[in-house]
């Protein structure tokens, strides 16, 4: 983004025209539109993996949308209705059977979640593709990563509210989980509950986070994103920075405005998403069971546990390296490392742009070590997502420990692996590939 525009808009003649200076005399409208479109100079080579950016965005308006109507029906209430359903657990099957075009709501919605975290890997990967997570950006890279954890939080609060045998016991698995927690814990997971068992208090609260306090947060969130993305400007597939080479008019050699040029190839995404999207919710809304989980078309039962509980496909990765701490190290026992190990499988990504000492920053200027961890990295996270899937057995856990261990040294090796490799010249240039 340039200095700030002072343009003012000098009315066609039209009503409409009119309308728009008036509004401008009194709202930086046009200065807006320019330094964030039409005047907002993206490097020219984008590729396929700059679709998901606008794509996210688009996928948090419909999620927020469809959400607003859902909560028009849905009840928070865990207690019982005439027929021995609890009517939280009736109120979805009333918005999925009676209110008109509620099933296809409910549908956009259970299955925007999911897409959405299909995106937001894609664009976390592009960001690790391209080194996107370097200096100047690295601000860009901690508002994705706390996007990252709201959107976590976001599905899981959110899954509680069905109320079905999964939702239940899901979330009681998961609040347990941090009893592990020493001195604290305990009385953490009470406050989550506010409860001692996962109950009508929970729903409530659960129900609250989820349609307001989140949902605030995130887009907070991700205005402060695009706001720090604007001001250092994008990265792009060659990883150079385009703002150092200008025409004598200050405008990067290789940049074009976003607006028309990216605002119409966006489009495209858009409409390739709509259609797998509409696809999806019309001929197979379940996803196979990954996307609604059959044991959650059962109503909530206190006293009957499932006999396989498996987070949503998005979180088995870390489900997967917390089952893998199997044993008692030092004065901590299994459980508890699991937590930590999870926790910090998390968190771990937001360290990148320190442990990255590469001098350059795009995948395909960069040498065979960074290439060969990467590739070792993505293989690994998603076989511990399958495992996170599956009961675990005794083989299937030295697997899970196998790959949690590479997890880790993706990143903890990173500084040596990126300081020894032998990386390619950058161009001087976008190569528009
Ligand atoms: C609701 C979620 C999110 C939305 C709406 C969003 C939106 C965007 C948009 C519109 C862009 C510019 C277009 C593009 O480069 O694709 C962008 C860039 C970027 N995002 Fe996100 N984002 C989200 C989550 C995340 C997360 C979770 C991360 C990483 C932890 C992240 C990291 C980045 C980075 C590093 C860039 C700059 C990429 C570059 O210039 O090469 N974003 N984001």
């Amino acid at each position: 983004m340039g200095a700030a525009n002072t343009d003012k808009y000098k009315s066609d003649g039209t009503a409409a025209g009119g309308l728009l200076e008036w509004v401008d005399a009194r709202f930086p409208l046009l200065s807006l539109w320019n330094d964030h479109l039409a005047k907002y100079y993206a490097p020219k080579n984008f590729n396929f993996w700059y679709y998901f950016g606008s794509l996210a965005m688009l996928v948090l308006g419909l999620q927020i949308i469809t959400g607003i109507f859902l909560t028009m029906h849905y009840k928070p209430d865990a207690s019982l209705n005439a027929s021995g359903i609890p009517a939280a657990f009736a109120s979805v099957e009333y918005i999925m059977r009676d209110v008109p075009w509620g099933w296809l709501i409910r549908y956009m919605h259970s299955t925007g979640a999911s897409l959405f975290f299909v995106i937001i890997y894609l664009h976390m990967f592009r960001g690790m593709l391209y080194g996107s997570y370097r200096k100047p950006r690295e601000l860009i890279w901690i508002f994705g990563m706390l996007i990252y954890l709201c959107l976590m939080a976001e599905a899981f609060l959110g899954y509680l509210l069905p109320w079905g045998q999964l939702s239940y016991w899901g979330a009681q698995v998961i609040v347990n989980m941090f009893t592990a927690i020493p001195v604290i814990g305990p009385d953490f997971a009470l406050m989550l509950r506010g409860d001692y068992v996962v109950s009508d208090a929970t729903l409530n609260r659960f129900f609250a986070l989820h349609v307001i306090a989140i949902p605030l947060a995130l887009i907070g969130l991700v205005a402060a994103h695009i706001m720090a993305l604007h001001e250092v400007g994008s990265n792009n597939p060659d990883g150079i920075e385009i703002k150092k080479k200008k025409g004598p008019d200050g405008i990067p050699l290789d940049g074009i405005p976003f607006h028309p040029y990216y605002s119409v190839k966006d489009l495209v995404g858009v409409v390739v998403f709509l259609m797998v999207f509409a696809v999806i919710i019309f001929f197979m809304p379940e996803a196979g069971g990954f996307f609604l989980e059959y044991n959650n078309f059962f109503p909530a039962d206190p006293l009957v546990t499932p006999p396989h509980i498996a987070p949503l496909w998005y979180f088995s990765p870390y489900y997967s390296i917390l089952r893998a701490n199997t044993v008692n190290f030092f004065w901590i026992d299994a459980k508890l490392w699991g937590v930590i190990f999870m926790g910090l499988g998390t968190v771990i990504f937001a360290f990148l742009p320190w442990l990255d000492r590469s001098p350059v920053k795009s995948i395909r200027y960069r040498g065979p070590l960074f290439k060969g961890a990467l590739v070792i990295f993505v293989a690994c996270f998603l076989i511990l997502g399958v495992l996170g899937t599956l009961p675990a057995t005794p083989g299937l856990t030295v697997i899970a420990q196998v790959c949690s261990i590479l997890y880790f040294a993706f990143f903890l090796l990173m500084p040596i692996y990126t300081s020894l490799d032998k990386c390619k010249a950058e161009p001087e240039r976008v190569t528009g590939k």
